[in-house]
C-alpha cells in the first residue's frame, strides 16, 4: 500500500502534527487510531430539511460498522443537504454548490477514503461530480426508496401519483376530505420517491457506473438488507485505499456509456441526462448529449416502473433490481469496466436472477424497443432539448399545433386555472424563462400541469415545451432541457401565441414552422430581463453555470 494520504496531516514536523492527534483524540479516540489505518471520511447529507435523507445517520452508524471491522477508522462528516421539496426556486439552483462543498471537504480533510451517503435527487449527483473532482477513494451508499404509499386499498408511488391525484383534484373528481387523507399516505418512511424518478434514477447511475455495489439502488430505505450492504461499503472502502481504487479510474468514458445505457434500459429520469454531463466532465470524459440519442436508439427500455409503467421501487427491488437489468443488456454494455468491488461490471452481475419479468421485462417482451429518453434538435433547440418519450402519450409522438405561450412560472400559475384559458388539446404549451440562468437553476417546471379547462373536458396529456427541466416523477408528452435557453436569447423566447409548433420524436425533432428570417428577425429584438441576483452565491451561479446540454455545471470546475 502507498503511504497513506492522511499521513501528511498526521506525520509532519511541525506543531500541526501533533495537534491534529491530539484534536482528535479530545473526541474519545485512543491513539492507537493512528497506526497507519485508513482515516474513511463520511460524507451525510442527512438533513431534517431533506425527508429523503433523513435515515443516513443510522446508516452512517452502520458504515462505521464496517470500516471498523475492516481496520480502518470512520469520522463522518456533513456537507449541505439538498430537500428537492423545500429549497426554493428549485435544488438544481445548489447542486453545483453541494459538489463544490464535496469536494473541497474531501481536499482538505485528512481522509484516505470516502463513503458518500446520499439520496434525494440532487445529493447524489452532487456527490459524484465532487468526488471525481476529489479523486480520492470512493464509495457510493444511497439512502434507497421509501416505502410505498397505501391509500384506500391502493399501492401508490410518491411523486407520480401524487401528481396524477392532483389533477384529479384540481378537475373536482377528489373530494376534499380525500384529498387531505391522502397527504398522511403517500410517504410512509424516511427514503427516496417510490418511483423510477430522479433519485432512484441518479441511485442506479450510481451502481451502474461502478461507484456502488452492485444492488444498492432499489432496496428500500427501511430493509435491514440496506444496513447490510451499508456495511459491506464501510468494509470495502478500506479495501480500496489499499487498491488505490479511485474514481479516475472507475469513471471512463466506457463506465458513463454504461450509466447512459442503464438510464435508457430502466427509464429513467430525464435529469440524469443533464447529471451525468455534469459527471462526465468532471472526471474528464468527453460525453455529449447526441451520445445519449445514439445510445438511447439501441437500448430497449426493460424496467416497468412508474412513470413509464405501472410498478413502485419496492416491486423493481423485489425482481432484482439494477444488476438483473444489466444483465440483460450485457451484451450492450462495456462488460469489462471496473468497479468498487475492484471486479468487473461483468463479474459483480453473474447469477443476477429475475425473480418477476413484468416487472423487469426479457428483451423480447421490452415496453419499447428504445431507450426512456430521446434526444431532439430542429430550430426550437439547436443545441439539443430532450424527450422522456416512454412516459408520453404515444398518439401526440407527432403534433403539430399552435403555441400557447407563458412568459414565466408566475404567468402560468396564474393562468392554469382559469376557466376561460383559450387552449384545446391541439395546442402546445409553452413556458419560457425557466433554464438555467432564467428560472433561476433550471427548476421542474417543465411538466406545465394541464389546464383546468381541459382536464375538466378528461384530457389528461397534450405537448408542452420548456427550457426547464421536470421531475423524474413526473409523466406526458413534455419537451425539455431546450437549448439554448429563452433567457439568453435561444429560439423559444421568439415564439408567440398562435405560432405553429411541430413535434416529431420519432424524427427527433422540434420546430417552430416559421420562416428562417423571421425567427431571426425576432431574436435580434431580444432584450435579456434583468439578472435574478447581483451578488453571492446567485450571482456566481448565473455568472458560471453552463447550458443544458453541457451539464449545468459551472464553466470552471
Ligand atoms: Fe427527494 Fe423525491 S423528493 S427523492
Amino acid at each position: 500500500m502507498a503511504k497513506l494520504r492522511s499521513r501528511e496531516w498526521f506525520d509532519t514536523p511541525e506543531y500541526y502534527g501533533f495537534s491534529r492527534k491530539a484534536w482528535l483524540r479530545s473526541e474519545g479516540f485512543g491513539a492507537h487510531i493512528f497506526d497507519n489505518k485508513p482515516i474513511i471520511g463520511i460524507c451525510n447529507s442527512w438533513s431534517e430539511l431533506n425527508n429523503c435523507n433523513a435515515h443516513l445517520r443510522q446508516l452512517a452508524e452502520a458504515v462505521k460498522r464496517g470500516v471498523w471491522q475492516a481496520g480502518g477508522v470512520p469520522l463522518e462528516f456533513p456537507t449541505i443537504s439538498l430537500g428537492e421539496m423545500f429549497l426554493k426556486p428549485t435544488a438544481m439552483l445548489y447542486r453545483n454548490l453541494m459538489a463544490m462543498d464535496v469536494e473541497e471537504m474531501i481536499r482538505a480533510n485528512p481522509v484516505d477514503g470516502v463513503v458518500l451517503l446520499c439520496g434525494c435527487d440532487k445529493t447524489t449527483p452532487a456527490q459524484l461530480m465532487g468526488a471525481a473532482s476529489a479523486d480520492v477513494p470512493a464509495i457510493m451508499v444511497t439512502g434507497g426508496p421509501m416505502l410505498s404509499g397505501e391509500w384506500h386499498g391502493r399501492k401508490l408511488g410518491a411523486g407520480t401519483d401524487g401528481r396524477k391525484l392532483f389533477d384529479e383534484y384540481r378537475a373536482g373528481r377528489l373530494p376534499e376530505e380525500d384529498w387531505c387523507e391522502l397527504q398522511g399516505c403517500l410517504g410512509r418512511s424516511a427514503g427516496t420517491c417510490a418511483v423510477m424518478g430522479t433519485a432512484s434514477t441518479m441511485a442506479a447511475m450510481a451502481e451502474a457506473l461502478g461507484m456502488a455495489l452492485p444492488g444498492c439502488a432499489a432496496i428500500p430505505a427501511v430493509d435491514a438488507r440496506r444496513y447490510e450492504i451499508a456495511e459491506r461499503s464501510g468494509m470495502r472502502i478500506v479495501d480500496m485505499v489499499r487498491e488505490e481504487l479511485r474514481p479516475s479510474r472507475i469513471l471512463t468514458r466506457e463506465a458513463l456509456e454504461n450509466a447512459v445505457m442503464v438510464d435508457m434500459a430502466i427509464g429513467g429520469s430525464t435529469n440524469a441526462v443533464v447529471h451525468l454531463l455534469a459527471i462526465a466532465r468532471r472526471a474528464g470524459v468527453p460525453l455529449a448529449l447526441d451520445d445519449f440519442d445514439v445510445l438511447s436508439r439501441r437500448t430497449p427500455c426493460l424496467v416497468n416502473v412508474k412513470p413509464s409503467g405501472s410498478y413502485l421501487m419496492e416491486e423493481f427491488h423485489a425482481a432484482g433490481g439494477v444488476p438483473v437489468v444489466m444483465e440483460r443488456i450485457l451484451d450492450l454494455l462495456h462488460r469489462d469496466c471496473l468497479t468498487v468491488t475492484g471486479q468487473s461490471i461483468a463479474q459483480n452481475i453473474t447469477g443476477a436472477r429475475c425473480w418477476n419479468d413484468d416487472v423487469i421485462r426479457p428483451r423480447a417482451q421490452a415496453l419499447s424497443e428504445e431507450g426512456g429518453t430521446a434526444i431532439l434538435r430542429g430550430n426550437l433547440a439547436p443545441d439539443g432539448a430532450v424527450c422522456k418519450q416512454t412516459a408520453a402519450s404515444p398518439h401526440l409522438l407527432q403534433h403539430t399545433g399552435p403555441a400557447y405561450v407563458f412568459d414565466s412560472y408566475k404567468e402560468m400559475l396564474a393562468k392554469l386555472n382559469s376557466d376561460d384559458l383559450p387552449v384545446t388539446e391541439q395546442h402546445v404549451l409553452v413556458l419560457k424563462n425557466a433554464g438555467p440562468k432564467g428560472g433561476p437553476g433550471m427548476p421542474e417546471w417543465g411538466h406545465i400541469p394541464m389546464p383546468k379547462v381541459l382536464l375538466q373536458r378528461g384530457i389528461k396529456d397534450m405537448v408542452r415545451i420548456s427550457d426547464a427541466r421536470m421531475s423524474g416523477t413526473s409523466f406526458g408528452t413534455v419537451v425539455l432541457h431546450a437549448a439554448p435557453e429563452s433567457a439568453v436569447g435561444g429560439p423559444l423566447a421568439a415564439v408567440r401565441t398562435g405560432d405553429e409548433i411541430c413535434l416529431d420524436v420519432p424524427a427527433r425533432r422540434v420546430d417552430l414552422l416559421l420562416p428562417a428570417d423571421e425567427l431571426q428577425r425576432r431574436l435580434s429584438e431580444f432584450q435579456p430581463a434583468k439578472p435574478h441576483y447581483t451578488r453571492g452565491y446567485g450571482k456566481l451561479f448565473l455568472d458560471h453555470v453552463t447550458q443544458a446540454n453541457e451539464g449545468c455545471d459551472f464553466d470552471f470546475c
